[in-house]
C-alpha cells in the first residue's frame, strides 16, 4: 500500500553544467517540455554557483507551484569562519526549500561521516528545509551483510532525533554500484528495491514507530532513466526518483517524467 500521495524527483545535477549559461539552458528546457504532473514535486539541485540565477528564473516562471530548488550540501552551522563553506541561510536567500545529505560521493571524497551527516540533518531539519538523506551500500553479499551496513547509516545519520522532527525527512536509497558514473553500473531491480525499502522501514519501525516507518518517503536513487522510472514507482512502491545523468539533458530528463 503506497502511504504517500506525493512523488518526488530529484534532479541531482552534480558539477554540470559548466557555465551560468548552459545552466540556464537546462533549466529553461527542462521548464518548456515539462509535462503537466499530477502529485509531484520535481526538485532541481544545480551547484551553488548556478543557485542565483536559477531562483531567478523560477521566481518569474509558472512553475514555481511544481519545480523546488535544491541544494547538494551545506554547512550545518549558520554563520562562522569556515573556509568554503555554503550555510543554510545562505542557500535559503536563493529559496531552496530541499537539501541533499549523505551522497555517497561527498561520503567517499570528503570523507564525510555519518556523525558529519546527522549534524547536517539536525541543523537542516531544525531550519525546515526538507532533507534528501542518501543511504546505500557499496557492494551486495549474499549473506545481506549489506543490510546492516544500510541499517547503520541511517540509526547514525538520525541519532539524537525524535519522531517528531522527522516530517520533513526523505530517505533516498542509492545502492553505491548502481550509480551511473561507476564502472559497469546497473540499476538495480525494482522488486529488489522494494524488498530493501521494506528493511528500511523496518529500521525506522523498531527506532522511530509505526508512524515514521509508514510515511516516510523513500527514493530509489541509481541509473534511473526514461526506461526504468515507471518500474521503480509501480513495481518498487518508491515514493520518488534521485536522478543523476538523466537529469543533464532537457528531453532525458522530460521524458522520464512523461514516463512516470
Ligand atoms: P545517476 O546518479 O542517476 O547518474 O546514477 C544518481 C546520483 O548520483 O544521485
Amino acid at each position: 500500500m503506497n502511504y504517500i500521495m506525493k512523488k518526488i524527483i530529484v534532479a541531482n545535477w552534480k558539477m554540470s553544467p559548466p557555465t551560468v549559461k548552459e545552466a540556464e539552458g537546462l533549466f529553461d528546457g527542462i521548464q518548456t517540455s515539462m509535462p503537466k504532473l499530477k502529485d509531484t514535486e520535481v526538485v532541481i539541485c544545480p551547484s551553488f554557483v548556478h543557485l542565483d540565477s536559477l531562483s531567478k528564473m523560477l521566481h518569474a516562471s509558472c512553475f514555481k507551484f511544481q519545480v523546488k530548488l535544491g541544494a547538494q550540501d551545506f554547512f550545518w552551522e549558520k554563520k562562522g569562519f569556515y573556509t568554503g563553506e555554503i550555510s543554510i541561510p545562505m542557500l535559503k536567500n536563493f529559496g531552496v526549500k530541499y537539501v541533499i545529505v549523505g551522497h555517497s560521493e561527498r561520503r567517499e571524497y570528503l570523507k564525510a561521516n555519518n556523525e558529519i551527516i546527522n549534524k547536517k540533518i539536525k541543523s537542516a531539519l531544525k531550519s525546515g528545509l526538507k532533507v534528501i538523506f542518501c543511504v546505500g551500500e557499496k557492494e551486495r553479499d549474499e549473506g545481506g551483510d549489506y543490510l546492516k551496513f544500510i541499517k547503520q547509516e541511517i540509526l547514525e545519520g538520525l541519532s539524537k532525533l525524535n519522531r517528531k522532527d522527522l516530517d520533513n525527512l526523505i530517505i533516498a536509497y542509492e545502492p553505491i554500484w548502481a550509480i551511473s558514473s561507476n564502472k559497469n553500473s546497473l540499476a538495480d531491480d525494482p522488486q529488489s528495491f522494494f524488498q530493501t525499502s521494506i528493511y528500511i522501514r523496518r529500521v525506522l519501525f523498531f527506532k522511530f514507530g509505526l508512524k515514521v516507518s509508514r510515511q516516510m518517503p523513500i527514493l530509489y536513487g541509481g541509473s534511473v532513466d526514461a526506461g526504468n522510472a515507471c518500474s521503480f514507482i509501480e513495481e518498487g512502491n518508491a515514493q520518488g526518483l534521485l536522478v543523476g545523468r538523466a537529469s543533464l539533458k532537457p528531453k532525458t530528463f522530460t521524458d522520464l517524467l512523461k514516463a512516470i
